[in-house]
């Protein structure tokens, strides 16, 4: 190995290892678009409704702690260099989920979850499988993700207090996303994965979800 291949897989080390910080810190997203959330008022919330507010945002938070990992771990691994376009389009609109959810917890007078590093070592992993399982596999896990966020975030949408206005226009913005990152993924040629990676993804969430909603 010549010194400049090595350290050019250092420089891919320091970059997936900055961009894992970056993630699971607080506050390190900067998001490209303003949040949706933004400009609206902020209602009076009575302490266990923005408790129970703030255990939602922090699910929908590490939602996007792991899609960030899903797209590092994937983007690692997996060929797909006609669509790396639509996916890197994707992963930016996902760090400004990341920011949206941040800022909104920090208002919450919250925090997101402790357990982040954790999650998004999982998800970096999975991805990791994901990509090297070839494109159609790679891409079919993204809608599958992207598929059951959805069916999450309306249950979320549903869950929210009336007044909270503001975590609502952000979800709302984040269920357009999300829609959109699944069908360009199909399009792009995603197979629909077998009945029991759809079942372990969705227990896994489940489980994501309990921890993550007091943690
Ligand atoms: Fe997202
Ligand atoms: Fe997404």
């Amino acid at each position: 190995m010549d010194t400049k291949q090595r350290h050019s897989t250092i420089d891919k080390f320091l970059i997936q290892f900055d961009q894992a910080l970056r993630t699971c810190s607080p506050g390190a997203a900067q998001a490209r678009r303003s949040s949706p959330a933004a400009g609206l008022s902020d209602s009076e919330l009575k302490l266990s409704d923005k408790k129970h507010i703030a255990g939602l945002m922090r699910i929908n938070h590490t939602g996007e702690v792991c899609a960030q990992a899903l797209y590092q771990g994937q983007a690692a691994t997996a060929k797909l260099d006609q669509v790396r376009q639509s996916m890197e389009h994707a992963a930016e609109e996902e760090v400004d989920h990341l920011a949206w959810c941040d800022e909104r917890l920090q208002q919450l007078d919250s925090r997101p979850s402790l357990l982040n590093p954790l999650w998004y070592g999982i998800s970096y992993g999975l991805g990791a499988a994901a990509g090297l399982a070839g494109d159609k596999w790679s891409l079919g896990f993204v809608a599958e993700t992207e598929q059951q966020v959805c069916e999450h975030l309306e249950q979320h949408q549903q869950e929210l207090p009336e007044a909270d206005q503001k975590s609502r226009a952000i979800l709302n913005q984040m269920i357009e996303d999300e829609r959109q990152h699944g069908e360009s993924a199909k399009q792009a040629g995603g197979s629909e994965l077998p009945l029991p990676i759809r079942q372990a993804m969705s227990a896994m969430s489940v489980v994501m979800k309990k921890m993550t909603y007091r943690l």
